[in-house]
């Protein structure tokens, strides 16, 4: 029997397949709030295996203090909360939920795309203030897509999917990755690979894909913003770091760029006051993964990978420490 503890509850009460076996703790921070080091210290306690969420800072400190912690089993699929080095030295297994969130994620990044091209914000509020009092020729005129050029930063199995996605759409979908895709891949999304100066100065579209580390921080700086088309529009469903939020107050500011859909901030929760009231910036509080379906499936992914640590199995699924 080992003691669980999770930073969250789980939709349908995800880990009750656990409760039979194992003594789970299910905590939550206060409203509003999320845990600090200090707290997620208290929090694991002398648990052995942590169900940590992305807003967690599973730091080194944290792993540390944890006396009798043998697993941290991650309800997403971004990993950049974790210090995976700290894990590694204290022997520490990481598990995550690649996969399952493929398609809502991808969902989401046109959700935003569409509603910024098509100033679906702006339409709400004009016919729920009660403005919509005949048809006009030059109303709200949006982008379309169909024909245009779509750039994936980060062509994994999101922006893939974002990508196949783009062809039902008619447009051209280039990409920039560190490395190469493979042909396959190349082949089902028909993207081509440019280098990401091109990616920036030819695409109608800039989809962000990348998982955040040391490389893809402030990767979308002032100087990739002023790159691009000034009839552009930017989305970031990966994580907000990989934009330099000023930058891009700024460049939306001096209409350098046109729109953009951000479902993840730089210092999420809070968000960059200057992006509350642009019409052309579509905001959504971090729900790439967020339908039933999907974080059902995350749930169970994680009970798997608990079961197999705690039954001492050699192979351990959606293992990356
Ligand atoms: C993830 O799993 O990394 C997503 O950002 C969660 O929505």
């Amino acid at each position: 029997m080992a003691h669980v503890v999770a930073t969250r509850p789980l939709v349908e009460n995800g880990l009750s397949e656990l409760q039979n076996e194992h003594t789970v703790t299910i905590s939550e921070p206060p409203e509003e709030e999320t845990w600090s080091e200090d707290e997620l210290i208290d929090v694991v306690g002398d648990a052995e295996v942590l169900l940590s969420v992305l807003a967690d800072p599973v730091t080194e400190r944290v792993l540390d203090a944890a006396p009798n912690l043998g697993m941290v089993s991650q309800y997403a699929v971004g990993i950049d909360n974790i210090d995976l080095t700290a894990a590694e030295q204290n022997d520490v297994v990481v598990t995550h939920t690649p996969g399952v969130l493929t398609d809502a994620t991808a969902d989401q990044t046109w959700a935003l795309l569409l509603a910024v091209a098509r100033h679906l914000k702006a339409a709400d509020r004009y016919v729920r203030d009660g403005r919509f009092d005949r048809w006009e020729t030059t109303l709200l005129l949006g982008t379309e897509l169909s024909g245009k050029t779509m750039g994936i930063v980060g062509l994994g199995r999101i922006g893939a999917a974002v990508a196949r996605r783009a062809l039902g759409f008619g447009m051209d979908v280039v990409y920039h990755n560190r490395e190469r895709a493979n042909p396959t891949v190349e082949r089902q999304t028909n993207a081509r690979y440019v280098e990401l100066d091109e990616l920036l100065e030819t695409s109608d579209v800039v989809s962000l894909h990348c998982p955040l580390n040391d490389d893809s921080h402030h990767l979308i700086d002032a100087d990739a913003l002023a790159r691009m088309k000034d009839s552009a529009l930017l989305v970031n469903t990966a994580r907000g770091a990989v934009v330099d939020e000023d930058a891009l107050v700024e460049a939306l500011a001096i209409d350098e760029i046109a729109g953009a859909g951000l479902d993840v901030f730089e210092d999420e929760p809070d968000v960059h006051p200057d992006l509350l009231d642009r019409d052309r910036v579509v905001l959504a509080p971090h729900l790439g993964s967020a339908t039933t379906e999907t974080r059902r499936k995350m749930a169970n992914m994680c009970v798997e990978a608990i079961q197999a640590y705690t039954n001492g199995a050699d192979d351990i699924p959606h293992r990356v420490v």
